[in-house]
């Protein structure tokens, strides 16, 4: 290894490399941060080209996820795990007991959930060996889906932009584009709609759109992402893979407003200055779309659907304070966000703009 790969690895508290030969599992933990409580973070499934690629994206997505819970007001750190294999042909309910077994010997130091690759079922299979596994089914005392409250959080992340923008802490009346109608996409629609939102949706998954519509038969369906950015709206949602903004996108972009669910939605940190140079008020992805995390941390005391939406329904004020914050300083808005997460892990954890109602905020 590189010393530059250690320089990385030094803002880390612990990285976990584990093999297990009768499965073929090869996975790496990575605990960015418990100066809040335990980490906690999904399992990407991926067939990563070296282990190079696969500790290098499990250090950034776990230091992320101390940004995402710290700004969330939870008690945990962040943390992430990555599998490293074909999630269509590697993944077995023995190779996903080998690798709950490698988080139960943490002790609880990395509590584990869904990411891209791992679904509830595969949770349920973790949980066998270890009792450091959230976002399980229903059936057996989980949270479930985790978009039901990502999707809550986006359409409360907009909200608020909208109070800041326009005064109103609403989007009726405002034309929204949304990329992207899976689970989380869609969801929001309905949000939307129930707001009086006037409503564009895009996917690559021609299927995905005609659900939306079937429900929604008022929403309108552009050609591809690139279009939908282009025309005039007044937010541009979106909710698909990372990358969506770079430099052209923002340059051509019509919208006031960027709020949505899909994870590192700037192709490069400068795209952050471009939109507010640009005057876009752009709600970092972090931030907005933590009703998901929100939701699998709930599990933990005993799933509890109201309290984890009521936890979620306060990303409106978080996303308030970071929108406020940034105005003040005149900083963006992503940078904002970062300042008030690390001031949070540094003070162990005041959230004034939080309420105090529920087990795990600190
Ligand atoms: N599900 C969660 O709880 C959660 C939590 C936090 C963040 N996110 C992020 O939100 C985003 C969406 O997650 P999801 O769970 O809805 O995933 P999903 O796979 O259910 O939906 C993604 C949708 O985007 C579409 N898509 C892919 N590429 C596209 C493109 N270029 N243009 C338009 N549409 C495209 C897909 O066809 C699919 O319908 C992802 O970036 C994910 O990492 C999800």
């Amino acid at each position: 290894m590189a010393p530059t790969d250690l320089v990385d690895l030094a803002g880390h508290e612990q990285v976990v490399f584990c093999s297990d030969t009768d499965t073929g599992l090869h996975a790496v933990i990575a605990v960015h941060s418990t100066a809040l409580g335990p980490a906690l973070g999904g399992t990407r499934f991926h067939p990563y080209p070296t282990l190079d690629a696969a500790v290098g994206d499990v250090l950034r997505l776990s230091r992320a996820m101390s940004y995402k819970n710290a700004l969330a007001g939870l008690a945990h750190g962040g943390g992430k795990a990555v599998i490293v294999g074909d999630p269509h042909t590697a993944k077995t309910p023995q190779l996903l007991r080998a690798y709950g077994r490698f988080v139960e010997s943490l002790a609880g130091r990395y509590v584990t959930a869904c990411d891209v690759g791992t679904y509830v079922p595969d949770m349920d299979v973790v949980a066998e060996e270890t009792r450091w596994a959230t976002g399980r089914s229903p059936e057996r005392g989980g949270a479930g889906d985790s978009s039901v409250l990502t999707a809550l959080g986006v359409f409360q992340g907009m909200r608020a932009a909208a109070q800041h923008l326009w005064g109103v802490p609403s989007l009726a009346g405002r034309r929204v584009g949304i990329a992207g109608v899976g689970k989380v996409g869609r969801r929001l629609v309905d949000h939307l709609v129930e707001d009086g939102a006037e409503i564009v949706v895009t996917d690559v998954d021609p299927a995905a759109v005609d659900a939306v519509r079937a429900r929604h038969p008022d929403v309108a369906a552009a050609e591809d992402a690139d279009v939908l950015a282009r025309s005039p709206l007044d937010v541009f949602s979106p909710n698909a893979l990372g990358g969506a903004l770079d430099d052209d996108v923002v340059a051509d972009l019509r919208a006031t407003v960027v709020c949505g669910g899909a994870n590192n939605q700037l192709a490069h940190p400068g795209v952050a200055d471009l939109l507010a140079r640009r005057g876009v008020v752009y709600t970092p992805d972090f931030l907005v779309n933590a009703g998901g995390v929100i939701q699998v941390s709930d599990e933990l005391h005993g799933f509890d659907m109201e309290r984890a939406a009521g936890r979620t329904q306060a990303i409106f004020d978080s996303t308030l304070a970071v929108l406020a914050a940034a105005e003040a300083d005149g900083s963006t808005p992503a940078v904002a966000a970062d300042r008030l997460a690390e001031e949070r892990m540094a003070g162990g954890g005041a959230t004034p703009w939080l309420p105090r109602s529920s087990p795990d905020v600190s």
